[in-house]
């Protein structure tokens, strides 16, 4: 048996705690969490830190976010007092960028646009990568028609690792109601309309009945709006 297919036995029919719990006590593995502090994030990063287990948590920070995301990594970081590791774009990649393109070449182009989320996003992850083994996210099924058929555990091929959605079958309630429950800090904009929270130039409200993820990049065409974090 392969080892995906070992991960995907132990995993079988486990709450995503159990899941979490199970993968940190394998000791041959190096377990990483990604958390863009968005709801989702939240519930997976409480489940790590209130169960101290031994998977460690980064976000990436593009320079772009919203003052409410730094604050939400401010109230986390109070709460658990654990390490949240920051990984910042390459320096010399964002200054070239910003100096010959200016601050929202984004906009002009797709192709300008995967450049941006390249350099402040995919870079930056392929670091933050580096050495783990086992990639965990907070992607849900429903957030998106790409995100409809995940399965649960992946293999990462451009990454060269497993990747592992615990949460891929919650919904958006199940998530709300973990967060209140466990009295969780979560993104203010989650109550005014913003679901999926990205970066402050590329994320917009969503109106009632709009998709999940209309609000991000918005100007694009809904096939294209990946940024290549997740493939
Ligand atoms: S994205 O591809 O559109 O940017 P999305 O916001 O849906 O991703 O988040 C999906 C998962 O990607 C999150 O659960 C998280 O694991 C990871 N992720 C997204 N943005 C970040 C970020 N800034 N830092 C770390 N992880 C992130
Ligand atoms: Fe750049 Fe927008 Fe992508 Fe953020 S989401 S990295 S600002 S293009």
């Amino acid at each position: 048996m392969n080892k995906l297919n070992e991960i995907e036995k132990i995993i079988e029919n486990k709450s995503a705690e159990e899941i979490l719990k199970t993968l940190s006590q394998i000791s041959s593995e190096s377990i990483v969490f990604s958390t863009s502090l968005g709801y989702e994030d939240q519930v997976i990063t409480h489940m790590i830190f209130s169960a101290n287990l031994n998977i460690s948590v980064f976000t990436l920070d593009t320079g772009r976010l919203f003052p409410e995301t730094y604050s939400v990594l401010n109230s986390t970081l109070s709460r658990y007092k654990k390490q949240i590791q920051v990984f910042y774009p390459n320096t010399t990649a964002v200054e070239n960028l910003v100096s010959q393109k200016g601050p929202f070449s984004f906009y002009d182009s797709a192709d300008n646009r995967k450049e941006c989320c390249y350099i402040r996003k995919v870079e930056p992850l392929k670091r933050a990568l580096k050495g783990h083994t086992i990639w965990i996210t907070g992607i849900r099924a429903d957030q998106s028609g790409n995100r409809s058929d995940m399965p649960m555990v992946e293999w990462d091929e451009s990454n060269q690792l497993i990747k592992i959605h615990p949460i891929l079958n919650w919904t958006l309630k199940e998530v709300k109601d973990f967060i209140f429950k466990n009295n969780i800090p979560y993104n203010p904009l989650h109550d005014k309309g913003f679901v999926s929270i990205g970066c402050q130039p590329c994320t917009r409200a969503i109106k009632p009945g709009e998709d999940f993820r209309a609000g991000r990049w918005w100007w694009e065409d809904a096939s294209k709006k990946e940024c290549g974090l997740h493939k």
